[in-house]
């Protein structure tokens, strides 16, 4: 229909745009904008970004690169040859897992962007998709912009956070195409082993699901534990595919550098939606992720140490003003139950109004992250410290709350 002289024209979203849920954390960021406005010395523990510069090796590449004409160009294709050989050997020796670099590799702008992608490639109209409930968003967005209806799979402390994959009605599995799982978990800070991602494959198999694995932060580990891949467990290979971050393993988030590898049908699938819309990731950055997966565990251990210690400072701290966790084996997230008869909303602007400490209310990744805050530990030691300081001087006390 013409518009008349005058008229404006009227800007409908999508029905798929309209069905994602409303952004949870508006009502803190409008707070913590006033508290900025009058000069409030805040602490944000909300965030998933390393505080941590990217290691000055992966920058001298970059810029080495940066400088290469021949870098300039449209990157194209499922990503420069030698990254993906960097990508196949650093699995072979940290997961003793065998990858056809050719096939079974795809070099990605962010691991977001290749999970934000996949439901295109398998999910059609009103196809079933498994998410996990609290989860990373991007799982439960993809599937409703490919058209793909969520079903949430809740994740409970009793089950461990791991998805009770008997408990989901077999008409539900039958309509299922593609699974998302994400160990070590952001926001729970749960790890998972070897039965249950056999468990999974077994599943996945025996119900033609795929299984997208989301990895981001098998490197980011405490003591001895070492986050294993799901393409150990015999037969993942052929049902699923798993992501990987140099965001967090190399404190790149703002790069925007990942890869998927797994079953090369999957890979094929996603590729092809990526290679209508997108043109890869700049070659500079590939070439400086290069030298990050060549470079051994240095710097991780470094940082690893860096982290440990602002875990130990915040769960020790809440435990000491009555609270019980764990500490967690994995990820840069501490999982804090809320006091009895608080909502997370409700104890997420407590501390912000009380303590200008900003965490993430639980249920913004979920309507069963209710009853938790997601704690970060992406900010200086020395305000972790001061959070803990503040809580004590405040006299916070989980009973008392
Ligand atoms: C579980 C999980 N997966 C993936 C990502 C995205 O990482 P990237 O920077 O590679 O897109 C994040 C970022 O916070 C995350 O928490």
């Amino acid at each position: 229909m013409y518009l008349l002289f005058g008229e404006k024209m009227k800007i409908e979203y999508s029905k798929k745009l309209q069905q994602l849920p409303p952004y949870l954390f508006l009502e803190i960021d409008i707070l913590k904008k006033k508290m900025l406005e009058k000069e409030k010395d805040i602490i944000d523990l909300s965030v998933g970004d390393p505080d941590i510069a990217t290691p000055g090796f992966i920058i001298d590449r970059a810029r080495e690169a940066v400088a290469d004409a021949k870098n300039h160009r449209y990157p194209f294709g499922s990503g420069m040859t030698q990254l993906k050989e960097a990508i196949a050997k650093w699995y072979r020796s940290r997961f003793n897992v065998t990858i056809d670099h050719e096939e079974e590799v795809l070099v990605l702008i962010g691991s977001k962007e290749g999970i934000g992608h996949i439901p295109l490639a398998f999910v059609d109209n009103g196809d079933t998709v498994l998410v996990p409930d609290p989860a990373y968003p991007v799982y439960n967005a993809s599937t409703i912009l490919a058209g793909g209806v969520p079903y949430h799979m809740p994740l409970l402390a009793e089950n461990d956070f791991l998805p009770d994959l008997d408990d989901i009605h077999h008409q539900t599995v039958r309509e299922a195409k593609l699974m998302f799982l994400n160990y070590p978990n952001n926001p729970t800070a749960a790890v998972a082993g070897e039965e249950f991602y056999q468990q999974a494959v077994k599943f996945a198999a025996a119900n033609n699901i795929i299984i997208a694995h989301d990895a981001a932060y098998s490197e980011i580990a405490y003591e001895s534990y070492r986050p294993m891949s799901f393409l150990q467990v015999p037969g993942a290979m052929e049902v699923g595919v798993e992501f990987h971050s140099l965001s967090k393993t190399f404190n790149m988030t703002g790069w925007r550098i990942g890869f998927v590898v797994g079953n090369r049908n999957i890979i094929k699938g996603l590729a092809r939606v990526k290679s209508n819309i997108d043109s890869g990731a700049f070659r500079a950055v590939q070439c400086a992720a290069t030298v990050a997966l060549e470079s051994g565990t240095g710097h991780l251990e470094q940082q690893t140490l860096v982290y440990q210690e602002r875990r130990d400072i915040i769960v020790n701290g809440l435990n000491e003003l009555g609270w019980h966790i764990t500490k967690p084996q994995a990820t840069f997230y501490v999982w804090v139950p809320v006091p009895p008869g608080r909502t997370s909303r409700e104890m997420a602007l407590w501390l912000l109004e009380k303590t200008q400490i900003i965490v993430t209310p639980g249920n913004g990744f979920g309507r069963y992250g209710e009853g938790y805050i997601r704690v970060s530990l992406t900010s200086p030691t020395v305000r972790i410290k001061e959070a803990i300081t503040r809580l004590k001087d405040e006299g916070v006390h989980k009973s008392r709350f």
